[in-house]
């Protein structure tokens, strides 16, 4: 989500819609905004994009007023729809709330609201928070800025906050963890914002705000910045800004690529945040549970997708057949659709698609569901067509992918589908209970270990700038790296144009070893796993033939890298996750290949990032 705020001497409503406009690649469900133009609140939200806000605000609300705050949603709790967007009333109608983020314990704060009388309008998480902020201003008795600080201590979650009261419309207070936020400091105003770009031409200077501290921001006066824990005054620290409005949405990388790959780690722990409890044994997938029955009675699994979604699709394979023991196919949507399919109501789909747009995916989710199958989508796009024609499904929450070549959409989804197994495995009986809480264990381990596999960055670049010539590469793998040797070739051939095949190592010599020669780079996937000994057999033959070999290895891994000219270390981890951390220095040697190039990496020509088309 993105949130923007005003307070000063100009007309708010102009800066709010603008850098709303800005913070749209945050999120794009919906869209609100709150103004006080001098007596009361004028607010107005609705479900879509901020164009539509803008349409819908100019009709139904004055837009004078120079304090005010505004939001753009990716949804979490609730469905996209008008009640569910922020800003929120507290009961009073007198507070007026904006958050990004998400509070883990609303739903025992809200009971405990309700019991005090409060009544809700929406699902969100963010009407309980402001409720409980209402309530202890009044019972407490305490200023604005304390009663934030007092609820936010009892608060478990991640935020970012923008808050005022109408009967002190001089002030605006916010308060972070987690999500981000910045203070922007101009002549007699302030400008609040989830990055810098709403205000980057009103003003250079900013206070990033900490985790766990919170600010009261007041008009024409000054900015007191205080710890939320222990309520220590913290001076803050004003930086000056000296990135342009791009490289600020960019969050300083050079390339939304570069920053979608460096997102992993937080995005796979968003998509496992709050059902993945290893510690205590659970896994459990909201849209799932109901179907627990209809999935591992079903004759046979169907995946449907395309691009990447479709390499997801064949990782999810290889780990519902390994631990749930349920026979599935992997299809191209396009195929699929388009061949007579034999398909029944025994049959369980799955579809996977980022976007949640993709024509012919859609398409095949009509056909199953035609004939009787009971289809299952994991989307990323919130409210997206695929999300709502399917019975069920599990968002992946990567958040907005801007790059046409899909980078954190695939480890998300892969996380999903993993969780997906992990569930039934359980419930089937497929899996041991040590085998089990294993998983789980290095399920919540992964995030790290993708931190780890981005570190070597300026290594995998050095090996870029070696082979960027090249004008063709094979990449190989075996089991659950074959699809990642697939998706590694798909990355390289969108964003360089340099041609690479993908290829299950141990196919090679029924034909793509002709093509091996000392020009050819041999990317080979040689983790430890159970077809290690296998992996370095074949990388024997290619050297034999003088290809050059770049080799993803196991961290301490020692024969590999005897054979192999450059190896590109990852963390060890369970071969049936390993394709969550083999994939990243795949992403990360594509693009730096693209940039040496001068590729427009984050619009390769003739893609696109989501195709409606057939
Ligand atoms: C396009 C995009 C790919 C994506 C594919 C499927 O080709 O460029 O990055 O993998 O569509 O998209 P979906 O949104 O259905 O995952």
């Amino acid at each position: 989500c993105g949130i923007v705020g005003y307070i000063g001497k100009r007309e708010a409503y102009p800066i709010i819609l603008n850098g709303l406009k800005r913070l749209e690649y945050r999120g794009y469900d919906s869209a609100g905004i709150a103004l006080f133009d001098g007596t009361d609140i004028q607010l107005c939200k609705t479900k879509g994009k901020v164009a539509s806000l803008e349409e819908k605000a100019e009709k139904e609300i004055s837009l004078k007023g120079s304090l005010g705050i505004g939001h753009t949603r990716w949804a979490t709790h609730g469905v996209p729809n008008d009640v569910n967007s922020h800003p929120h009333y507290s009961n009073s109608g007198d507070l007026v709330i904006i958050h990004n983020g998400i509070i883990e314990n609303y739903d025992s704060l809200k009971k405990e609201l309700i019991k005090r009388g409060y009544t809700f309008k929406s699902d969100t998480d963010t009407e309980v928070l402001v409720n409980l902020i209402e309530d202890i201003q009044i019972n407490e008795k305490v200023k604005l800025g304390k009663a934030v600080q007092i609820a936010l201590n009892q608060v478990v979650g991640a935020y970012a906050i923008a808050l005022f009261d109408k009967k002190k419309p001089d002030e605006i207070v916010v308060a972070k963890l987690g999500s981000p936020l910045a203070i922007g400091i101009g002549e007699d105003e302030f400008f609040v914002a989830s990055d810098a770009s709403p205000f980057i031409e009103f003003t250079n200077n900013a206070i990033y705000l900490e985790d766990e501290e919170m600010a009261v921001i007041r008009r024409g006066r000054d900015i007191k910045v205080r710890k939320i824990k222990d309520d220590k005054l913290v001076a803050p620290y004003i930086q000056e800004l000296q990135m342009n409005l791009e490289q600020i949405e960019k969050g300083g990388y050079e390339h939304f690529m570069l920053k979608e790959i460096f997102e992993q780690p937080s995005v796979i722990k968003d998509t496992y945040r709050g059902r993945l409890l290893a510690d205590r044994g659970i896994v459990r997938l909201g849209g799932l549970e109901d179907y627990i029955e209809k999935f591992i009675n079903a004759d046979r699994i169907i995946i449907v997708a395309c691009g990447t979604s479709w390499h997801a699709g064949l990782v999810a394979e290889y780990i519902f057949e390994d631990l749930v023991r349920i026979p599935v196919e992997v299809e191209y949507a396009s195929e699929f659709r388009y061949r007579n399919p034999i398909i029944s109501e025994k049959d369980v789909v799955i579809a996977i698609s980022q976007s949640g747009e993709t024509a012919d995916t859609l398409a095949a989710i009509k056909l199953a569901k035609s004939k009787g199958a009971f289809v299952y989508g994991v989307c990323n796009v919130v409210g997206s067509t695929i999300s709502r024609e399917t019975h069920s499904g599990t968002y992946t929450h990567a958040g907005p992918e801007i790059g046409v070549a899909s980078t954190k959409a695939f480890t998300t989804q892969i996380t999903v589908l993993a969780m997906m197994a992990l569930r039934l495995a359980k419930a089937k009986g497929t899996i041991s209970q040590s085998d089990f809480m294993l998983y789980l264990r290095e399920l919540e381990l992964i995030p790290n270990h993708v931190e780890e596999a981005l570190k070597t960055d300026d290594k995998i670049a050095e090996i870029s700038a070696v082979f960027k010539d090249a004008r063709n590469f094979l990449y190989l793998g075996r089991g659950y790296n074959f699809p990642v040797a697939l998706e590694g070739a798909l990355k390289l051939k969108e964003i360089s144009y340099i041609h690479a095949e993908g290829y299950p190592a141990a196919e090679m010599k029924h034909g793509p070893i002709a093509l091996i020669d000392e020009h050819m780079p041999v990317v080979v996937i040689a983790i430890k796993s159970d077809h290690y000994d296998k992996v370095v057999s074949n990388i024997q033959e290619i050297k034999a033939r003088k290809g050059k070999i770049i080799a993803v290895v196991s961290k301490g891994d020692t024969a590999v890298r005897e054979l192999a000219d450059y190896v590109m270390e990852v963390p060890h981890t369970p071969e049936a996750l390993s394709p969550l951390v083999t994939t990243i220095p795949l992403q990360l040697l594509s693009y730096h290949i693209a940039v040496m190039l001068g590729r427009n990496v984050d619009q390769p020509r003739n893609l696109a990032k989501s195709v409606t088309v057939e």
